[in-house]
């Protein structure tokens, strides 16, 4: 028998959890950066690679037929049409540093693993310092915990406090920057808390009433985007397309209309202001 969405979601949690033990374990013992990836401050750890091994190695034991996608190893198809797309430690400078901010992101996706075009079916988010647990199902609701949560709704947006991100690249940061800077004039306050996961499940249980960045990886956004959709988010690219590295968006309705207009407006004013 084809296993449940419910049985899926409990693969990624009991994984995450058992991911997220070795990744606290192994920050307590001392980090050490392994490499670098797109630029010298994009880091990959030891713990990235040997978290990811874990994961892998689980999930082919549990369902050897499904691919893997992981930010830290080669992708591999499957033969189900199942792909589970896989962050070991999202917010990876935050372990480093010690801050309590990263999460293992585990999400379980049908069709071709392209988050333009693929479905998700199953996600957990777990901040292995906190102990939390995000998780969903799609179309069975956001839970954290084990209890259901929900976005803020209805928040103006001079009241709303919004995450974002920054990429690696400094050209890209700087521009980043650039449209923030206006944006800060309309809203209660930006945070940067440094794991995309976490930024997601913060709007799903209202810590935060929406998040955007450009330049997210399908392992960053593909739990967190179904934890926070299935918590009443929506969820998206730039006009209704699916969340991808071209940008997420994460809100209450009214305040992800607001926010895509005004990011589409600060991004297309030029550098001289006009
Ligand atoms: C990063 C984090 C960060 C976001 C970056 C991501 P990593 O993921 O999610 O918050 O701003 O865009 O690349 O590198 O720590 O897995």
């Amino acid at each position: 028998m084809d296993a449940t969405r419910t049985d899926l979601l409990e693969t990624a949690t009991r994984i995450a959890v058992q991911a997220g033990e070795l990744a606290r374990t192994r920050r307590i013992e001392g980090v050490s950066v392994a490499a670098s990836k797109s630029t010298a401050v994009d880091i990959v750890t030891h713990a990235d690679r040997e978290v990811e091994a874990l994961i892998r190695g689980l999930l082919a034991d549990a369902r050897p037929d499904d691919g893997f996608f992981g930010e830290e190893s080669d992708a591999e198809p499957g033969t189900s049409g199942l792909t589970w797309v896989v962050d070991p430690i999202d917010g990876t400078v935050n372990y480093l540093y010690g801050i309590p901010q990263y999460a293992v992101s585990i999400a379980v996706v049908e069709g071709d693993p392209d988050p333009l075009t693929w479905s998700a079916l199953a996600g957990a988010v777990v901040n292995p310092e906190s102990g939390e647990r995000f998780t969903a199902t799609a179309g069975g609701g956001a839970l954290l915990d084990g209890r259901q949560i929900r976005v803020s709704a209805d928040v103006a947006p001079d009241r709303a406090l919004v995450g974002t991100g920054f990429g690696y690249r400094a050209d890209v940061r700087l521009e980043q920057a650039r449209v923030l800077v206006p944006l800060l004039g309309e809203v209660r306050d930006i945070r940067r808390l440094g794991a995309a996961s976490l930024d997601l499940c913060a709007v799903a249980c209202g810590r935060l009433d929406a998040y955007f960045e450009r330049g997210l990886q399908p392992w960053d956004h593909a739990a967190g985007a179904l934890i926070a959709r299935e918590a009443g988010a929506r969820v998206t690219g730039w006009d209704g397309a699916p969340p991808s590295a071209d940008f997420t968006l994460a809100a209450d309705a009214p305040l992800a209309e607001f926010l895509e207009s005004f990011l589409t407006m600060a991004a297309s004013t030029g550098h001289d202001g006009t």
